[in-house]
């Protein structure tokens, strides 16, 4: 039997890794046309390619895994982390004591109570907050690289997205998803799963996304209009 040929420019033929991006529910993500994207450009000579507008780094990362030296840009602080996290990060992943200790409140640290006072009843519930408040602290302050504090954003964004209606941070629209009525639309389920489980999951998707393409690749935070 004849071995099966890969069409001359399908993905699989060309690009030289295979690493998954996470999945997301950020809206605007080209998640779905980056196959499209790669077909349209692979066969231009290039080896560089600045995503200026990088968002969820989906675009970054496919280019990241055809080989080329990616530099993403975005002007806001949580893509950017993003960023680095996936893209700029080429080796350092989050190992199962620092999820354990990002996850486990402190006796002896005094957590900061800022989202809990400035965030009551808009986002998320009263216990909710205080656990974002907690973690938040964990990663910000005691995780020593750079990197890793990225990737463990990442997955806190992450799960912060999925347990809001419409994946959106548009309104104060806490209501929904603690309404007792009939729904015929989002998923209270995913609402109302703990923050630990989404999170838990989201660093696991994160650390399969990390790797060295063997380029220097940079994650950028500037304005593109200026
Ligand atoms: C539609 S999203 C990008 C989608 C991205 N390709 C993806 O698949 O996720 C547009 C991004 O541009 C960023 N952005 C908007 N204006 C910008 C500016 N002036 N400079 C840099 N980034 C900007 C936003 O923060 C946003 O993340």
């Amino acid at each position: 039997m004849q071995p099966q040929q890969l069409p001359l420019f399908s993905p699989e033929h060309v690009r030289q890794y295979n690493y998954p991006f996470p999945s997301t529910r950020y809206q605007g993500s080209k998640r779905k046309h980056v196959d499209w994207i790669w077909e349209s450009v692979c066969e231009l000579p290039f080896e560089s390619v600045l995503d200026v507008f990088g968002g969820t780094g989906v675009v970054s990362h496919m280019f990241k895994n055809a080989g080329k030296q990616v530099t993403y840009n975005d002007y806001l602080t949580f893509n950017w982390n993003i960023g680095l996290a996936l893209i700029e990060n080429a080796q350092e992943i989050l190992s199962e004591d620092e999820v354990e200790f990002i996850l486990t409140p402190n006796d002896v640290i005094e957590y900061p109570t800022f989202i809990q006072k400035n965030f009551n009843d808009i986002y998320f519930t009263d216990e909710e907050n205080a656990w974002l408040d907690f973690v938040v602290h964990n990663i910000d302050h005691h995780l020593q690289s750079n990197y890793k504090r990225a990737l463990a954003r990442f997955a806190l964004f992450q799960a912060c997205i999925i347990k809001r209606p419409y994946n959106l941070f548009h309104r104060a629209n806490l209501y929904m998803r603690t309404a007792k009525v009939e729904r015929s639309f989002g998923n209270k389920t995913t609402w109302d799963t703990h923050f630990e489980i989404h999170f838990r999951n989201f660093i696991q998707e994160a650390n399969q996304a990390v790797f060295d393409n063997g380029q220097l690749n940079q994650a950028l935070q500037c304005d593109a209009l200026l």
